[in-house]
């Protein structure tokens, strides 16, 4: 691998993945205690919380893990951005990207509904409303989907097979497509191909230093999500209480929320559809062969009026009263 490939920010797809790996066991373990009832589902955590040896902590990993793959994924896009590796031939593995990260949202959203408290249960009082408003493509989320079955159980699955299961499959393909056109030409660097480093530009080393680079990471990484879980234990409300609105959701969620306020509720639904499919169609418009973020203005312009407008709707709904949004 080339050398550039082993510096901090070219790792960060690695560290993404380790977070996943670190969730499905710490996930493995929470299934053998939850119990996804609506009757039963708060009350079930608790017990993980109290009675389960080492619970907690292994909720708290989870919880925190959860939140360093969202981060991660969010920075290695950001530096597959800076460093134009999206373009030709790369253009499919920023597509299967752009779906984990779908995934990884919707993973989230579902983990939430699972805790079955007040925070839970409005973000899926939201996700009900918002498969109502999309008819026939929103059947899945309706009450009626599977009548025997709770809308919870059904989420239960999403997260606990569907959701990962999907995301592993992408994982394996991006991989071997990494692998197939090699990591990307440092921007800098004199490249041989398009699609990969010219072998005079930069020494390389053997693919096993890199993988030993990144379990020092993910060591490091296990630590630090420990430590985060026993000195910010994962939250949990009380069980929750039909037709009152007095939670926030994860703040990852907040821009949307920003925008159903102000537009109603189908303005969350366009604006996700807004962002993924700008992400979407990013390598098919900017066909600029410059990789360098400086040399490509109208990109890093566009990108950085997308990320002021994140970052202004998310701090506005963090400021606003939670009456507002009823
Ligand atoms: C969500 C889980 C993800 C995992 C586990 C993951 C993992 C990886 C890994 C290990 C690499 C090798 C290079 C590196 O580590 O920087 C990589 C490369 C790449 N990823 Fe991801 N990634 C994820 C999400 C994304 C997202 C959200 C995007 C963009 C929308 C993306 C687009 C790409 C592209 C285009 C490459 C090739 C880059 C190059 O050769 O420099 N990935 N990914």
């Amino acid at each position: 691998m080339p050398e550039h490939a082993n510096r901090f920010a070219w790792t960060l797809g690695g560290i993404t993945a380790i977070s996943f790996f670190l969730l499905i066991g710490s996930g493995i373990l929470l299934v053998q205690f939850y119990s996804p009832m609506p009757e039963t589902a708060n009350q079930s955590i608790r017990t993980i919380e109290t009675e389960v040896w080492g619970g907690s902590l292994i909720r708290g990993v989870h919880f925190w893990a959860s939140q360093a793959m969202y981060v991660s994924a969010l920075l290695h896009m950001i530096r597959i951005f800076l460093t134009g590796s999206y373009k030709k031939p790369r253009e499919g593995n920023w597509l299967i990207g752009v779906g984990m990260l779908g995934l990884v949202t919707f993973a989230i959203f579902t983990g939430t509904v699972l805790k079955w408290d007040q925070e839970g249960f409005e973000a899926l009082g939201h996700n009900v409303e918002i498969g109502s408003l999309l008819g026939g493509l929103g059947f899945w989320f309706s009450p009626e989907f599977a009548g025997q079955i709770s809308i919870l159980l059904r989420l239960y699955g999403a997260h606990v097979v569907i959701i990962p299961g999907i995301i592993l499959v992408l994982v394996v393909l991006h991989f071997l497509l990494v692998k197939r056109h090699r990591m990307s030409p440092h921007p800098l660097l004199p490249a041989g191909t398009s699609t990969e480093q010219a072998a005079e530009a930069e020494p390389t080393k053997p693919f096993t230093h890199h993988i030993r680079r990144l379990v020092a990471f993910g060591i490091a990484l296990t630590g630090i999500l420990g430590i985060l879980a026993v000195l910010l234990p994962a939250p949990l409300g009380s069980t929750p209480v039909p037709g009152i609105e007095i939670t926030k959701p994860p703040w990852m969620f907040w821009w949307p929320f920003t925008l159903e306020n102000w537009f109603g509720l189908s303005a969350i639904v366009w604006g996700e559809l807004a962002f993924f499919s700008l992400l979407a169609i990013l390598p098919f418009v900017d066909r600029n062969p410059k990789r360098w973020w400086r040399r490509r203005p109208v990109a890093m312009g566009v990108a950085l009026v997308l990320l002021a407008v994140l970052v202004v709707l998310t701090v506005l709904l963090a400021v606003t009263p939670t009456e507002v949004h009823l």
